[in-house]
């Protein structure tokens, strides 16, 4: 994602730092430990300006909801709607999805969700593919046995290439659709989304689920 340089970044950050976890991998292994209160721990990979994170947070108040996201500029929009609407069950990290074993233990995340994430078109640079083999190996480790993975795009050729990996990689798919708007707006939108959906362009998704050991 291109975006301008922001203006008065660090000052709109902390206004906002209740929300941003700066030093995550001291919350390795006890992210639900550290909120008793939550039921679950999901991720959002590529959270970008944040719409889907905070819509999905207030729809499932028991819910841990962490937003990754390399670019703090666009996660800093994230990080103001959260805390605009007074949004307790977010957390944000600015860092890169490659760190996630240094974030998360082994089986201690329920649900990651990929939404439209880029595409690298070319094969020489498929590894940068969030949902490439290099990848659902981190998400596996990661995930407890029964997690699932969202996936979400526009891309066709990205969602064609990832149903390939899951599957070759020994994952079982569900809700598998290439058009998952057709009746009318389904679920939450992301804020890509949003605009596919205004230009009628068609969305993909899948569920993927690993039975683990
Ligand atoms: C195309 S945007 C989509 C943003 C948002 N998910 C949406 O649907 O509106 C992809 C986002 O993923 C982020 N991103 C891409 N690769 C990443 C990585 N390896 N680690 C963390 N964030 C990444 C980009 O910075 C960008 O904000």
């Amino acid at each position: 994602m291109r975006m301008r340089k922001k203006t008065n970044l660090i000052p709109r950050m902390e206004r906002c730092s209740h929300v941003q976890i700066k030093d995550p991998a001291a919350l390795k292994g006890i992210w639900l430990k550290q909120n008793p209160q939550m039921s679950a721990l999901w991720l959002e990979l590529g959270c970008g300006k944040g719409r889907f994170t905070a819509e999905t947070a207030e729809q499932n108040p028991d819910v841990l909801l962490v937003g990754i996201e390399k670019v703090a500029d666009a996660m800093v929009v994230g990080m103001e709607r959260v805390c605009g609407k007074g949004i307790d069950n977010v957390r944000f990290i600015d860092t890169d999805v490659l760190a996630l074993p240094v974030l998360f233990e082994q089986d201690e995340v329920d649900r990651i969700f990929i939404n439209f994430c880029d595409p690298w078109p070319r094969s020489r640079d498929a590894k940068h593919r969030l949902t490439s083999p290099g990848f659902l190996e981190l998400y596996e480790s990661i995930l407890k046995p029964k997690g699932e993975i969202h996936f979400k795009t526009d891309n066709q050729p990205l969602f064609e290439y990832s149903v390939e990996v899951f599957e070759t990689g020994g994952w079982t798919l569900s809700e598998v659709t290439r058009d998952l708007h057709e009746k009318g707006a389904v679920g939450v939108m992301t804020d890509y989304e949003a605009k596919f959906y205004e230009q009628g362009v068609k969305i993909n998704r899948l569920v993927a689920k690993k039975e683990k050991r």
